[in-house]
Order: C-alpha cells, then structure tokens, then sequence
C-alpha cells in the first residue's frame, strides 16, 4: 500500500516536463544545430495537424504571435483593435506595436471572455480588427465574434495563449478563424520555457508570417550557415527576429505527444474542485459549457462577496498562509496606469470586468498534482470558508449578474 504523504504546501503551478523532454532537447544540442531547423518544421507540421490548421508558424513567443498576425492582417498606424479588458497586457501591447489602438471591450459574466455586444458597441469606422481571448481556456462565442466581424469587415486574431486544447463546437482552437496564436510560456499546457505558434487558414499570411519572423529575409535564409545552404540572401522586409529554437521544437514536440492526456488530469483535478465546491454558496465554480471544451488552463473561482466577510485580496492571503500559491487573472487593463495615461481609461468604465476582478482567483491546477494536493487545496478552500462565512437567510445576489 502506498503511504499518504502529509501535505502542507501546494504551488500554483508546477511544469509537466521529465527526462523525455531533457533527452528530446539533449539530443538537438548533440546534433550541432542550435537555432530554427528541421525540428522547428517538424513541431510546425505536427501542431498544425493537432489542431487541424492548414499551417502553422513557429515563433519565440506568444506575444511575437500576436505581433505577427496582427501585422499580416494589415493592422497599422490609426486603426483599432478590439479586445477584452480581461487579459495580459501582452494582448493589447502587440496593437501598440503596430501603432493602432486596442479598444477595451467589457466582458460577459459567465465565461469571463469579450462581450460581442459590448464589442459591437465599440465598432467605429476605424476598427480593422478584433481579438477574442480564451481565458483560462474557456472558448469565446465564437459564432457572434464572427458574425460581428462579418457585419463590420474586421479580421480576427484569436488569443489563445490558454486554449490548447480548447474546442468550440467539435472545433479545436486552432482552426476555427483566418488567425490563431498560441503561448508556448512556462506556465502554459504545452511549455517550451518561451514560445509561441501561429496558425491560419491563409497561404499569403502565412507566407507573409514567416518572412517576418526573420528579419524579412527570403524563405531558406535559416540555413544560410548550412553546407547546403546559400551565403547569398534577399533583404524583402524590415522584420524582426522572433524565430524559434531546434531545442525549443524538441521539447515542443515531446509536450505537444502528451496534450491530450495532460488536460485529462487538469480535468479531473477541475471536476474534484466543482464537486466539492459546488455545495458552498459562497462559492461561484466556472460553467462547463455543453457544445466547448476547456483545456482547463486554469481553475477560477469566484466568491460570493456579500456571502463572505473576508474580500479576495483576504481569502488569497488566507490560502497563501496554508501554503497554497494562488494567482488573479486578470487586472483588467483599463485598470493599468499605461492604459488610463495613454488611453484615458479610469475605474468605472467597464463595470463587468472589475465584478469578476473583485470577486476572482485561480486556484493549482497542472497534470501532475497529486491527490493529497488537490485534497489539502480542498480542505484549505473549505476551511477558509467556513471561518468566514456571514451567515444570512435573506442573501439572494450574485456576483455573477
Ligand atoms: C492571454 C495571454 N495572451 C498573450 C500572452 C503572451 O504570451 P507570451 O508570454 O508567450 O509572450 C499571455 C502570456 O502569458 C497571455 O496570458
């Protein structure tokens, strides 16, 4: 019998990566090459099919993705961008880049993601393009997305730094819009330490996208330093240097073989958490939405704050004290000092987001916690519930409306 080992602290995440992965990478530093090659185009070919995309672009991180496919979408100088506030800034400064604007957008409620009516709201003659975000997994509505697109000639470029594997009725993520872009970071279901993929649906933006991730030069200046390689090379764009390694791909690779299964234990650990939380009212666990798959990214929990005498910052610190590493996801950009000094946004504007801001908190959840841990997060959660549940029988609201 295997002895229960005593559990006293869980981090917020832990990498799913081993010897496999080790072997895969020592084996790419044997082999001499130490920049983007054959393993890179392997990686490419096999994400491509994971997903079901007609190409993918390998690059050094998800917010290069972003850069890029924004780029071949044509966004530039005065053009607008829509996006949801609940996000990392890496969603929003990618727009910056190309000198366009990112256009906040409130959130719907239940999935935390871009609400397409607050979106179409927005739509003004600038707008060229719109960026729906997966958080945590959960895929937007992707339908109305497309039709709001649709109605206003705007392209879109997915966020999915969280949504591998994530599907949206029997779609994965991946193959659903003309642009989708990926993290590869080190807290990502699939990691390769920094990373990033793009994948489309079209040929001439995906010519376009990998001329740019290197330096706008033609298509074989990878192996300019290969024996079968040229010395000679065509300057055709001012690019940029957001290729990825050969040791990156090998261990890209490696996680990319282990996908399915590393989100079947995140959704196991997820529906122990749903059924133990469940029956805590001052609890809101998130909606499993029966046509979408989550790759369950990540675990957020809401509190029911009226329900509560402890706020989220409080009940974050409780866990913190038992050991427990917790995250928010996310301070909502309008929140942000670059965005209210540059953007003129202040608290107050997008009222849905700082609700679930307020009341929001992501708990552990990576493939290889172990049961005592998914245990001890559980009792931790409970425990720090009950010492500060307000005990009223006339409470009907929810944070969630
Ligand atoms: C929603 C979202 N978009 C984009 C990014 C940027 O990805 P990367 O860190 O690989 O540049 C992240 C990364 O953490 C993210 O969470």
């Amino acid at each position: 019998m295997s002895e229960k080992v005593m559990v006293t602290s869980v981090p917020f995440h832990r990498a799913a990566v081993g010897e496999e992965e080790a072997q895969a990478v020592s084996e790419v530093i044997r082999s001499g090459w130490m920049t983007m090659g054959p393993k890179t185009f392997e990686f490419e070919r096999e994400f491509a099919k994971y997903v079901g995309a007609s190409h993918a672009i390998a690059v050094s991180t998800g917010t290069a993705a972003l850069h890029l496919a924004l780029e071949a979408a044509g966004v530039g100088p005065g053009d607008e961008v829509l996006l949801p506030t609940t996000t990392f800034t890496a969603t929003a400064e990618a727009v910056t880049y190309l000198g366009a604007r990112p256009v906040l957008v409130d959130i719907d409620p239940a999935t935390m993601n871009l609400d397409p009516e607050d979106a179409a709201r927005r739509v003004t003659p600038k707008t060229k393009a719109v960026i729906p975000v997966h958080l945590g997994g959960q895929p937007c509505h992707m339908d109305e997305i497309a039709e709001l697109a649709g109605a206003n000639n705007l392209r879109i470029v997915e966020d999915a730094a969280h949504a591998l594997p994530s599907e949206y009725r029997g779609q994965r993520i991946g193959r659903i819009s003309e642009f989708t872009c990926f993290s590869f970071y080190a807290t990502k279901t699939l990691t390769t330490g920094e990373g990033g993929m793009i994948t489309t649906e079209n040929p001439a933006a995906a010519d376009r996208i990998r001329l740019m991730r290197l330096h706008g030069i033609e298509r074989d200046a990878w192996k300019r330093y290969r024996s079968d390689g040229s010395w000679r090379y065509e300057v055709l764009e001012a690019g940029f240097k957001y290729n990825l390694t050969d040791f990156q791909s090998a261990m890209g690779l490696v996680q990319l073989r282990k996908c399915d299964k590393m989100r079947e234990a995140r959704e196991k650990i997820a529906q122990r958490y749903s059924e133990a939380f469940a029956s805590l009212e001052e609890l809101v666990i998130p909606e499993v939405i029966p046509d979408r798959r989550t790759s369950w990214h990540l675990y957020i929990l809401r509190l029911r704050q009226d329900r509560l005498s402890l706020d989220r910052d409080a009940f974050i610190r409780s866990l913190n004290e038992k050991g427990i590493g917790c995250s928010v996801h996310f301070i909502p950009l309008h929140l942000q000092p670059y965005y209210q000094r540059v953007l003129g946004y202040k608290a107050g504007d997008l009222p849905n987001a700082e609700r679930q801001y307020n009341a929001c908190l992501s708990l552990p959840i990576f493939p290889d916690m172990k049961d005592e841990e998914i245990e001890y997060v559980i009792r931790s959660v409970r425990d720090t519930v009950r010492k500060s549940r307000i005990l009223r029988t006339d409470v009907a609201s929810s944070p969630i409306a």
